[in-house]
């Protein structure tokens, strides 16, 4: 149900689709680097929790091959109802935030922006770490919803717009529960569940108007449009604010992408 605690942005609405887009074409590159370097590869048993579209289960089973495996999970896995069939990958709805995972098996356990938006997240990481063999590899990739600058704007006005609407964007999601400085938090929160070898990296860049990222921008402020109006804008400010996120005038700094990964005792 829309608004549910836990998920600003369910996946049952339209919007759903393009918010994958955008973060596949932001972000899939540099979570398969980092993926490659940390050592998946073939016979490598992974588990993708809150996979969404797809893009990271599919290029996982691609990469581990016939003799290793993906199980892919989502809250709401409607999404990946397209993705082409392959013997290793297998999807499953499951709630990360309540419900217990196969415990002790998998090389590698991943999820991307997920426990960001789960309420219960300390708990969700246990069941990760949990779900993991001995030697086998947490990595999270997560957001600093605060770290993000408006770097050029046609106006001050259009500007202080952006600020605005975003301000309201991260309200709203914070109000469903969700952590917008948990990227910044998951370094600690890796050592206080026992893995060892912890350690992060962040990734930034430049958003355009017009570009893939700020086409995530937009996503979201249609999809909470109803909710974004209570927090004070106008219809007409958010209309302004969604032609501005088109104007190659405009620039912002990207979300950025810290991975932290740990290794299970
Ligand atoms: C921002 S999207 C990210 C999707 C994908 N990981 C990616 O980066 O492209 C968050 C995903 O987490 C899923 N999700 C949210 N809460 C969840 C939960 N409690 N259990 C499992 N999945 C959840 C959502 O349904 C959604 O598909």
């Amino acid at each position: 149900m829309p608004g549910t605690p836990g998920y600003a942005f369910d996946n049952t609405s339209e919007h759903a689709g393009g918010r994958f887009d955008a973060l596949e074409t932001c972000y899939d590159p540099v979570t398969f680097a980092r993926l490659a370097d940390l050592g998946v590869a073939a016979g490598t048993r992974c588990l993708e929790v809150g996979a969404g579209g797809g893009s990271v289960a599919g290029w996982l089973a691609d990469r581990v091959g016939p003799s290793g495996s993906v199980l892919a999970t989502d809250l709401e896995p409607r999404w990946m109802d397209g993705l082409p069939e392959r013997p290793n990958l297998r999807v499953v709805r499951h709630d990360i935030s309540k419900e217990d995972l196969p415990e002790g098996g998998f090389d590698l356990v991943h999820a991307r922006l997920v426990l960001l938006h789960v309420p219960e997240r300390l708990a969700a990481l246990d069941r990760l770490v949990r779900a993991l063999r001995p030697g086998g590899r947490l990595v999270l990739d997560e957001f600093d919803c605060g770290w993000i600058s408006v770097l050029a704007a046609p106006t001050p006005e259009a500007a202080a717009l952006f600020e605005r609407t975003h301000d309201a964007v991260m309200t709203v999601v914070s109000r469903a529960g969700a952590d917008i400085h948990w990227g910044l938090r998951t370094y600690g929160a890796l050592r206080a569940a026992g893995l060892t070898d912890v350690a992060s990296v962040t990734y930034a860049e430049s958003w355009t108007g017009g570009s893939p990222g700020t086409q995530l921008h937009q996503v979201n402020i249609r999809q909470l449009a109803e909710r974004l109006l209570g927090e004070g804008l106008t219809p007409d400010r958010l209309e302004r604010c969604l032609r501005l996120l088109d104007d190659p005038a405009f620039a912002v700094s990207s979300y950025p992408l810290i991975t932290t990964w740990g290794t299970r005792p």
